[in-house]
């Protein structure tokens, strides 16, 4: 079987994080993100096919070195197809029925049993169901109570909204639903597809799951996910490999090589590799880059530091992004695609 994983945006609500890395590989518990979607594939997936643009060399050179016992095609589109142009230009990967898979979600779904399910109800697409309350930032759907979907609205306003049901981001599409796409221009699956398959078919069904869903889409769900995943393992604290940890951690993750200071105390933050912190920091709710510096008696509050940034000594700073070297050429001033309120 093949999955298609679209990893191919630009990461905008995460930035400055994703001025200098793929979205997909941000860590998580020092991990790429992308490796707990891929660890979470049935069994019977042996081809994943990536559909990339932004930073492609990145993920082309983590999965030369990692390829989870499948094959690993990288696809790269020469610009941003949005969600579903990248999978009309996956099409000559796929062979049969397959999965798609938003990569930038943490969730507890069962694909096997979502399969077995579209099967059961001879479905020509699912898509898994997850419950929230601000509708407004995904796709909504209408649903029957045998599963049907009759209406999917993607970022509704609160008022238009048709319940409270989301789509969590992984779907299970026939092989024909390949022929809805249009080739060679910016296609949205939630926007124009999956209204046309609704509209076509009536076998658009969707999949609700129990346990955890989080969307690591802003750097908020990014730090709250740290937090639920420290909490789900039983551990407080997570630390990376050769690090000197002369201070103190709280509920927080810190990757490899990095250097803690006395006197020092990180709760709920995510220290990324390499990372210099001094003596006497303190930071809160914060994200420090790769290869950064915070310098001696500085107190950090929901701050996120970009990667090879410096904060100067006795620095004092709270809902502050720092970020003080260029923005990457191309990279988009605003959000692009399925943006909210379009
Ligand atoms: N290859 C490729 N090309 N991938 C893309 C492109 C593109 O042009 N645009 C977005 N992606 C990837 C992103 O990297 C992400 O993994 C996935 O497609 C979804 O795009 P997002 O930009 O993260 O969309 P969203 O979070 O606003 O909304 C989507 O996810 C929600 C659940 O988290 C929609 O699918 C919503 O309906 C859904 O509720
Ligand atoms: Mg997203």
């Amino acid at each position: 079987m093949e999955a298609i994983i679209l990893a191919g945006g630009f990461g905008t609500r995460l930035q400055p994080l994703t001025y200098t890395r793929a979205k997909a590989l941000l860590p998580i518990l020092n991990k790429p993100m992308i490796t707990y979607l891929i660890e979470s594939l049935p069994n019977e997936v042996d081809k994943v096919i990536l559909a990339v643009n932004y930073r492609k060399d990145q993920i082309e050179e983590y999965f030369k070195k990692n390829s989870f016992g499948k094959e690993i095609i990288v696809n790269d589109e020469p610009e941003p197809l949005g969600t579903g142009g990248a999978v009309k230009f996956a099409e000559k990967h796929i062979t049969a029925p397959f999965l798609v898979l938003n990569a930038d979600v943490i969730c507890s779904l069962s694909l096997d049993e979502m399969i077995r399910f579209h099967k059961k109800n001879n479905a020509v697409s699912t898509i898994s169901l997850w419950p929230v309350k601000n509708v407004s930032e995904f796709g909504v759907v209408d649903i029957q109570k045998d599963g049907n979907v009759i209406d999917f609205v993607e970022k509704p306003k609160p008022e238009d909204a048709p319940s409270d049901l989301i789509n969590a981001g992984a779907y299970f599409l026939e092989y024909d639903v390949l022929d809805y796409i249009e080739k060679g221009r910016l296609v949205s699956m939630e926007k124009e597809i999956f209204p046309q398959i609704i509209n076509g078919t009536g076998k658009f069904f969707g999949f609700e799951f129990k346990g955890y869903w989080i969307d690591v889409g802003r750097i908020r769900s990014y730090i709250d996910v740290h937090m639920f995943l420290l909490k789900k393992q039983n551990i407080e604290n997570f630390t990376g490999d050769n690090c000197k940890i002369n201070g103190r951690l709280t509920n927080s993750s810190i990757g490899d090589n990095v250097l803690l200071g006395e006197d020092s105390h990180i709760i709920s933050s995510i220290v990324f590799n390499n990372a210099i912190i001094g003596k006497n920091v303190s930071l809160t709710n914060c994200v420090v880059g790769e290869n950064s510096k915070i310098s001696d008696h500085s107190i950090l509050t929901n701050t996120v530091v970009g990667d090879n940034e410096t904060v100067k000594q006795n620095s004092t700073l709270e809902n502050i992004v720092v970020w003080n070297q260029p923005i990457p050429e191309g990279y988009p001033k605003k959000q692009i695609g399925n943006v909210i309120g379009e």
